[in-house]
């Protein structure tokens, strides 16, 4: 089959597209066609050797911790799935990813696949929206009827945490540039608000220390910088003033 590998870290050059054995499904395993992948933050850490303490991979590796597709082969003891199920899954991050034709992936990690949009499509699930989940539910302890302020709405994990957030009954104010407002609301947002007046709405949104918080009210801090074209500041707390 195909795959995209690397043999040695470094930027996207080593990136190769070449033919590597089928891997074959052991106990508690399956074998997925792949329909898709999709590559987030960590995967370019991963392939440029800055993530080789927490995620140390066999090289050669072939990246692609997301995936879409359709189980192709069993192996011993696997019942929860079967053959031709279209699934999704967030595979174990220091094995072969799914840049390939094929992936084995454990059995236990796959869901059944969405089934409102096309199969490649739902490749972009798994990780951006296990990361909204963790944060929310896992992290937050986000229940119905809170307030909750969530920055950079715009994005790829902030997208998933509007719809888990309103979809678990909170009320969700949302940041985003004009860029991607509109969609943020779409998701489901009750408000949505500019990056510059995150700022201050901070103060009444969460709760801010109070060394902080007149720091974030100034609007010009030490730390604070441009960032499609508005004054954002989010300063560490250890770096805050004391005065
Ligand atoms: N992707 C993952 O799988 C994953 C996993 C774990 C952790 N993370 C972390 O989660 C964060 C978001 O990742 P992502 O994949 O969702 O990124 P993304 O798709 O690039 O989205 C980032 C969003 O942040 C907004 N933004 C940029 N600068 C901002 C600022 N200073 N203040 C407020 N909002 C700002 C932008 O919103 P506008 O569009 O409105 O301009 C942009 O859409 C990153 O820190 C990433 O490292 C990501």
């Amino acid at each position: 089959m195909k795959a995209v590998r690397f043999h040695e870290y470094g930027d996207p050059g080593v990136l190769l597209y070449e033919d590597v054995e089928r891997p074959v499904p052991g106990a508690g395993e399956v074998r997925i066609r792949v329909a898709a992948t999709s590559f987030n933050p960590v995967d370019d850490g991963i392939r440029g050797g800055y993530l080789q303490g927490p995620f140390p991979v066999a090289l050669p590796h072939t990246p692609g911790i997301d995936v879409s597709g359709t189980v192709d082969a069993l192996g011993d003891g696997v019942t929860n799935v079967a053959v031709g199920d279209p699934v999704i899954g967030f595979l174990p991050m220091t094995a072969d990813g799914a840049a390939a034709e094929y992936v084995v992936a454990p059995a236990e990690i796959l869901a059944p696949a969405p089934t409102s949009i096309p199969l490649p499509d739902a490749a972009a699930l798994p990780m951006v929206g296990l990361t909204a989940w963790q944060a929310l539910f896992d992290d937050a302890g986000l229940t119905a009827g809170q307030r909750v302020l969530i920055n950079g709405a715009g994005g790829a994990v902030g997208g998933y945490a509007v719809q888990l957030a309103k979809h678990a009954g909170a009320h969700v104010i949302a940041t985003a540039s004009p860029r991607s407002s509109e969609r943020v609301a779409a998701a489901g947002a009750d408000e949505v608000i500019g990056l510059v007046v995150a700022i201050s709405a901070l103060s009444t949104v969460v709760p801010v220390n109070r060394i902080v918080l007149p720091v974030l009210a100034s609007g010009s801090p030490p730390s604070g910088r441009s960032v499609n074209g508005a004054p954002v500041c989010v300063p560490p707390p250890i770096h805050c003033p004391t005065t």
